[in-house]
């Protein structure tokens, strides 16, 4: 644990955990008792503080309300069986965050508040990480632009705020996603690298759509010619195809995703073959014809792992080989989850301990 930024903290009168039903967390539906809160007047960052969670308030004319100057990380915590809280690579989201901030014109964060934020917060809600199989506290920082002004231009004033939240399984069986020929999640130029709000409002009118003629998510394609796939839903997404595990390249278009990064860790250290490079939809399809895609799964922090049982194409769906014969997406999700959960030694020296 790192010697934390001093700050003050204010705590509830009561907590309000006894109302959660632990054994049946669902995700991003409650909340912890406490929230970490930062101001950024004058060109600095102010006014640290821990409080009780709950409603802001602020001007209609509130600039992120309209223009959407905002930006998020998510990521998690464990608790091990020694009762420690164990976060999974926050410093890699303290970092991704500052990417997409100078991508959105808002002001760094600095990591030293991010973790002294993060580890404040976890020590005084750490009996809000549940500790069933599969569930965790999802963390939830994000930045906004907090002018009051209507006019456009980048905000002079931010918050910078982390809250936290129970979380069970994201997906409870693997899913049926369509391949997106007509929308576009993000283009050359545009912000898909950055973790903002707008990329997700955009996805949601093909998303529905998509939930509309009976698929769970979206397989995203490049702007302009649709051959390559780019990212599933909010995930990554990885094939393994005759062998290869084979990814979209982190790129101007595709989040850098941090589990991404350990999948594709692991898998090498495995031995298999990793290619980061554009993956076509004709392969894909062809591979599920000719029995050469052995897997497709995204890979997200909200589900970690989320299997794919059936790709849409041009009206007809694909079934994929059963989850049965799903053996590497079964053993990285394993892996993760005994190095998650402290059961195994943190070789990667990815756990950060509370
Ligand atoms: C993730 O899985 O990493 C996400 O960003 C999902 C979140 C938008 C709920």
């Amino acid at each position: 644990m790192i010697d934390t930024l001093q700050f003050p903290i204010t705590q509830v009168a009561k907590s309000r955990i006894k109302e959660l039903d632990m054994d049946n967390v669902q995700f991003g539906k409650s909340y912890s008792d406490h929230m970490f809160m930062a101001d950024y007047v004058d060109g600095q960052w102010k006014d640290l503080r821990i409080v009780p969670y709950g409603n802001l308030s602020m001007s209609p004319a509130n600039t992120t309300l309209h223009y959407g100057q905002s930006i998020f990380e998510g990521m998690k915590a464990y608790k091990a069986e020694n009762g420690d809280v164990l976060v999974f690579r926050p410093e890699k989201n303290a970092a991704r965050l500052n990417k997409s901030a100078e991508r959105m014109c808002i002001p760094e964060i600095p990591e030293e508040m991010f973790m002294s934020a993060l580890t404040e917060l976890l020590k005084l809600d750490r009996d809000w990480v549940p500790n069933k199989p599969g569930t965790s506290l999802y963390i939830r920082p994000f930045v906004f632009g907090n002018d009051p002004f209507v006019g456009i231009r980048s905000s002079l004033t931010y918050q910078f705020i982390i809250f936290t939240s129970p979380a069970g399984a994201y997906y409870s069986r693997p899913v049926k996603v369509k391949v997106e020929t007509k929308y576009t999640r993000a283009a050359p130029g545009g912000t898909g690298s950055a973790k903002t709000a707008g990329n997700y409002a955009a996805a949601l009118y093909p998303m529905v759509q998509g939930q509309k003629a009976g698929y769970d998510q979206l397989l995203w394609t490049n702007a302009g010619s649709h051959e390559y796939f780019e990212e599933s839903g909010t995930m990554n997404v990885l094939f393994l195809l005759d062998g290869v595990l084979c990814t979209a390249p982190a790129s101007e278009t595709i989040l850098d995703g941090v589990t991404r990064d350990s999948v594709l860790t692991l898998a090498r250290e495995w031995g298999y073959p990793v290619e980061e490079r554009k993956v076509s939809v004709k392969e894909v399809i062809e591979g599920v014809k000719n029995g050469k895609l052995q897997e497709a799964f995204g890979v997200g922090t909200a589900a970690t792992i989320a299997k794919i049982s059936h790709i849409g194409y041009e009206g007809v769906d694909y079934a994929l080989p059963g989850e049965e014969q799903m053996v590497l997406s079964q053993r990285l999700l394993k892996s993760l989850d005994d190095i998650k959960y402290g059961k195994v030694e943190d070789t990667h020296g990815w756990i950060y301990r509370i």
